[in-house]
């Protein structure tokens, strides 16, 4: 039997090229080895995002779109709606009973995110307990493998050990310790030089039109040695070559990399280069949205599907555990 893997995303806007590569690039090839489940996780956006949950139902359908246009593929694996799927509430509650608060506090994630989102008031139940649903998500469809970044390792690890503490518990294994599978690129820097992110107003979407992805691009930083075109410069000091180590060829790295060097070659014509393939990359993604968008009711049946799907191996799992709580 094929391996289980569980993934998701908030629906909490627009994506970027650095979603695509970190994360959506990979979940497509992962389809073809392993029964996937990529779940669109709008309750997870609500815990951040609860005073305007009028605009998640939107992002919901961008982000479907997204999953459809990267070529994640309904008929190889199950696309989903958490907020469909009411277990994982089910789930989430009963595993708040086991879970000590002290725990919550300590995942890195909580107090980095307060830090970073201070114009919001994350003092609230749901903010703490945002990684034990994402623990709930993944305990549910017991799955073994959960592609994600780094960042998100702190969450597998509590996945771990709440599963164990279920088990020591009620003394029946019902669940599966996920493994983190790591994504090739975990960081994608953006048009400053900085990490890829929505909040740095540094990103590349993919939705933004191929004039805006010029324009991005040839407003990009470079590496500021190379004042004049004249001016030699260090390829690895300029965030356009860090792209270009994802989107262009052997052959294209080379000829920046030392063009740059001995400003053989000026950041314009490097930066055209760039332009061409990142092009090349989101043309067939822009193509697929377009042929998307026009069709709701694919959509619609999708979701719908896959929500079928999920529910039926999530009240697998949910009766192993009423029974092992003694709650039949
Ligand atoms: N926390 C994840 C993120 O921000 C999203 C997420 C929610 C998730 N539930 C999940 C990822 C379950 C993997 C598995 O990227």
């Amino acid at each position: 039997m094929k391996g289980r893997v569980l993934s998701g995303m908030q629906p909490s806007g627009r994506l970027h090229i650095g979603n695509l590569l970190g994360a959506l690039q990979n979940w497509v090839e992962l389809q073809e080895r392993y029964e996937c489940y990529y779940c669109i996780v709008d309750w997870h956006a609500l815990t951040t995002g609860y005073a305007n949950p009028e605009v998640i139902g939107e992002y919901s359908k961008d982000l479907l779109l997204n999953y459809l246009a990267a070529g994640i593929d309904p008929d190889k694996c199950t696309v989903f709606l958490q907020s469909k799927v009411y277990q994982h509430a089910e789930l989430h509650l009963l595993l708040g009973m086991i879970t000590p608060l002290s725990r919550l506090e300590r995942v890195p994630t909580y107090k980095e995110k307060q830090t970073e989102l201070k114009e919001k008031d994350l003092n609230t139940y749901g903010f703490l307990g945002y990684p034990l649903l994402q623990t709930a998500d993944i305990l549910l469809y017991r799955a073994g493998y959960v592609p994600v970044g780094v960042d998100q390792e702190p969450h597998i690890e509590i996945t771990r050990e709440i599963a164990r503490r279920f088990h020591h518990l009620y003394e029946v294994d019902v669940f599966v310790e996920p493994e983190t599978l790591l994504t090739k690129f975990p960081k994608v820097v953006g048009t400053d030089g900085r990490k890829m992110s929505k909040s740095y107003e540094n990103a590349i979407y993919l939705s933004d039109s191929p004039d805006v992805v010029e324009k991005k691009i040839k407003t990009m930083m470079t590496d500021p040695a190379r004042e004049r075109r004249r001016d030699p410069g260090t390829p690895e000091l300029s965030p356009v070559y860090h792209l270009h180590k994802i989107f262009s060829s052997e052959q294209e790295l080379a000829h920046v990399a030392n063009g740059c060097r001995t400003a053989e070659i000026g950041c314009i014509d490097c930066k055209k280069i760039l332009v061409k393939n990142v092009l090349h990359v989101l043309d067939p993604i822009w193509k697929r949205r377009e042929e998307l968008n026009h069709n709701p009711s694919y959509l619609a049946d999708v979701i719908e599907e896959g929500n079928k799907k999920a529910s039926v191996t999530a009240e697998e799992t949910m009766s192993l555990v009423r029974g092992a709580m003694k709650f039949q």
